[in-house]
């Protein structure tokens, strides 16, 4: 066994057994796609990658080779390399996807071993893309319109996040979870999830807080879960340290009070489960100091308890788990 292959499964099952081709295209995020391939296979997944001519220029085959210990397809040759990975294939997951290959798949056009394999996928098996390219080239109209027509095809899109004039690459871990949350069990699949993560705040001053040390982590995981089986999920997620999973509708929160308000407001569009994973504040200052306290005063803070999360919503949803 290639010694890279030691960590297949090193991180979960969610992916034991599946075979994913990672398809790698030339924008400057292909630097992350070693990283891409790892956490698929350490979550159980075979990868084998396949690169376009422009990829090759950007990052060394030999790099993809050693990150999946297995032959890179840099060219198509008699074996007819396009035919075997997409019979071999579970999913296909392009990542990063550039304006040109994108545009190219949407218009039937395979003219590297990337769109060759989509050419031969598409259609017939999952076909996950991860677009990564500047602003300006993800809101040409005719990118939209490729990816518009992509996503009538059944392609799936991980939506980029515009920063810094870039439509940016999501973790691997994201894209991990999308590609289990498309080959999973779709056993949550028409029902409606509200899931409570982190701490909530309480002022004493407009600068002053007391809060808790809680991170989200059990939240956003519970929200992970629900989604890749299928859910649709709310996130009420106070000031965590987690990041925010993706996929889900997050409703941000600083105070007891406005997480309760947000539960109930989420709560009376229906839900079919809610998890009250946050750590809410349950005592909070009795009153709050308009202005900022100076250091060496001494001042009595009596803290009084704050309103229930859980509140009305027992009532609001009966039927509820
Ligand atoms: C350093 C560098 C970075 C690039 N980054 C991107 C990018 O992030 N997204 C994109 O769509 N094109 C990017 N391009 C342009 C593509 O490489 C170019 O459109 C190429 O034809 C894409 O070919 P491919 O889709 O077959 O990989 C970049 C080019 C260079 C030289």
């Amino acid at each position: 066994m290639h010694p890279s292959k030691q960590i297949l499964g090193s991180k979960g099952t969610g992916l034991k057994g599946r075979k994913i081709v990672l398809g790698i295209c030339g924008s400057v995020a292909a630097s992350l796609s070693p990283a891409v391939a790892r956490e698929l296979m350490r979550r159980g997944a075979e990868v084998r990658a396949v690169m376009t001519p422009s990829a090759c220029k950007l990052i060394s085959p030999q790099l993809m080779h050693w990150a999946t210990g297995g032959p890179v397809v840099c060219e198509l040759t008699g074996e007819v390399e396009h035919i075997q990975l997409a019979e071999w294939a579970d999913l296909l997951l392009i990542a990063p996807a550039t304006a040109n290959t994108l545009s190219k798949i949407a218009c039937g056009i395979d003219d590297t071993p990337v769109t060759s394999v989509a050419s031969a996928m598409l259609g017939r098996k999952p076909l996950l893309l991860v677009p990564a390219m500047h602003a300006s080239m993800y809101q040409n109209p005719a990118v939209c319109e490729n990816l518009k027509k992509l996503q009538g095809m059944g392609v799936h899109l991980m939506v980029p996040k515009i920063e810094e004039e870039k439509a940016k690459f999501p973790r691997p871990e994201e894209i991990a979870d999308e590609v289990e949350r498309l080959l999973g069990p779709k056993d949550m699949q028409g029902l409606r999830v509200i899931v409570t993560a982190g701490p909530t705040i309480e002022r004493i001053d407009p600068i002053k807080i007391i809060t808790n040390r809680s991170s989200g982590k059990m939240g956003i995981a519970l929200a992970e879960v629900a989604r890749r089986r299928g859910a649709e999920v709310v996130l009420i997620y106070g000031p965590g340290t987690e990041p925010a999973p993706s996929g889900v509708k997050v409703v941000r929160v600083e105070t007891t009070e406005e997480m309760r308000r947000a539960v109930e407001s989420e709560a009376r569009q229906g839900a079919d489960m809610v998890f009250f994973a946050a750590a809410p504040q349950d005592l909070m200052p009795e009153r709050r100091f308009e202005r900022k306290l100076r250091s060496g005063e001494v001042v009595e803070v009596r803290l009084v308890p704050a309103p229930r999360v859980s509140g009305e919503v027992r009532g609001l949803l009966p039927q509820a788990v």
